[in-house]
């Protein structure tokens, strides 16, 4: 009988022990205590309130993830824990690692999600039921588009567009990284109202508010504002979204958009024959947890159903890991 080496299925098995080191350095401000000096563990435990043996002992496994160093005993950050890990600096993911937090144990229902077909929790707590939570998510993204907004934004072509709309915009980081690159540019941030209630925080923060405009509206529900676009941005949404009501989307868009008009969307997508890649089948399942209807969607789909609604896919452009976002340029033809 052919051996086969089970190592594959252990790693598996355990793999979340790694995310749950991560998170819990992150929530209890390891990386923070030692980030103006080298600490040894007993110091440690007493900057961030932990018990001096356990505190050994999660000092050691940060050691062995290579987010440590240890000289002499004291431990300090390595440099890519000293970039990202600390909170206040302009590159942390502190942000988004604590939303990673908050989102973590409802991988532990992921059986409980599949057979249900819904996800546990009410993903409507991040959307204004809960105002502390939703604040948390809105600046989550914030701090994410920061890191990877310049990557995703700077190969969005809006040369000559005077008015863009961008549907589920969330904190509104995009619109106004656009608005920066393109002086004349006014940028509507559409999205439910508790989100931009803090957008227009976030953009005040960013000195973007005379470029961009935070208003509430609910893709359900709502009417895209009776206006012309030149553009329309959908980045991160559509992922949260079954088939037809991508097609809604689309739709209303297409309604609003002139012959010529663009629509970039940006997303975690699949392959066109939708086996993989890893990360995407991954993402699609992390929305199965988090949302009603998560769902990733592969290229050729999309292009189908912009073309059901007049659009015409013109390019694409795929983002290297750890961004992992697709981008799609439609073209409204008809
Ligand atoms: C992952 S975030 C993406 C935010 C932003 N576009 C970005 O790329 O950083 C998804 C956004 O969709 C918004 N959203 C969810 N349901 C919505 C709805 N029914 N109407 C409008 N926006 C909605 C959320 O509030 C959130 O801001």
């Amino acid at each position: 009988m052919t051996y086969l080496d089970p190592a594959p299925l252990v790693s598996m098995a355990t793999a979340y022990w790694n995310s749950a080191t991560l998170i819990a350095a992150v929530k209890l401000g390891v990386f923070d205590a030692i980030a103006s000096g080298a600490k040894s563990a007993g110091e440690v435990a007493e900057k961030t309130g932990g018990d001096e043996v356990a505190t050994d002992t999660l000092l050691v496994a940060l050691l062995a993830l290579e987010l440590v160093e240890r000289v002499e005993g004291q431990y300090r950050n390595t440099p890519l824990a000293q970039t990202y890990l600390v909170s206040g600096q302009a590159q942390s993911l502190g942000g988004a690692l604590l939303y990673n937090a908050d989102v973590y144990p409802l991988w532990g229902q992921l059986s409980e999600v599949i057979t249900a077909g819904d996800t546990a929790r009410d993903p409507q707590a991040y959307l204004g039921g809960d105002l502390e939570k939703t604040r948390r998510f809105v600046y989550g993204m914030h701090h994410r588009a920061l890191g990877v907004g310049r990557a995703v934004s700077g190969i969005i072509d809006l040369e000559g567009v005077s008015v863009l709309a961008d549907i589920g915009g969330g904190p509104g980081t995009y619109s106004a990284l656009l608005c920066k690159t393109y002086p004349h540019l006014k940028a509507e941030v559409l999205d439910l109202p508790a989100v931009v209630e803090v957008a227009a925080e976030i953009m005040e923060e960013m000195g973007a508010s005379e470029s961009v405009s935070c208003i509430s509206y609910d893709y359900y529900t709502d009417q895209l504002p009776d206006r012309p676009y030149d553009a329309a941005l959908i980045s991160g949404v559509l992922h949260r979204e079954q088939p037809a009501q991508v097609k809604a989307m689309f739709q209303s868009v297409s309604d609003r958009l002139p012959i010529g008009g663009q629509l970039w969307i940006s997303d975690v997508m699949l392959n066109d024959d939708r086996s993989g890649p890893l990360f995407g089948a991954m993402f699609a399942l992390n929305m199965r947890v988090l949302a009603h209807d998560g769902r990733c969607h592969s290229v050729a789909e999309q292009a189908e159903w912009l073309n059901e609604v007049g659009l015409e896919v013109v390019r694409t452009h795929q983002l290297p890991p750890p961004i992992n976002y697709t981008l799609i340029c439609a073209e409204k033809v008809r």
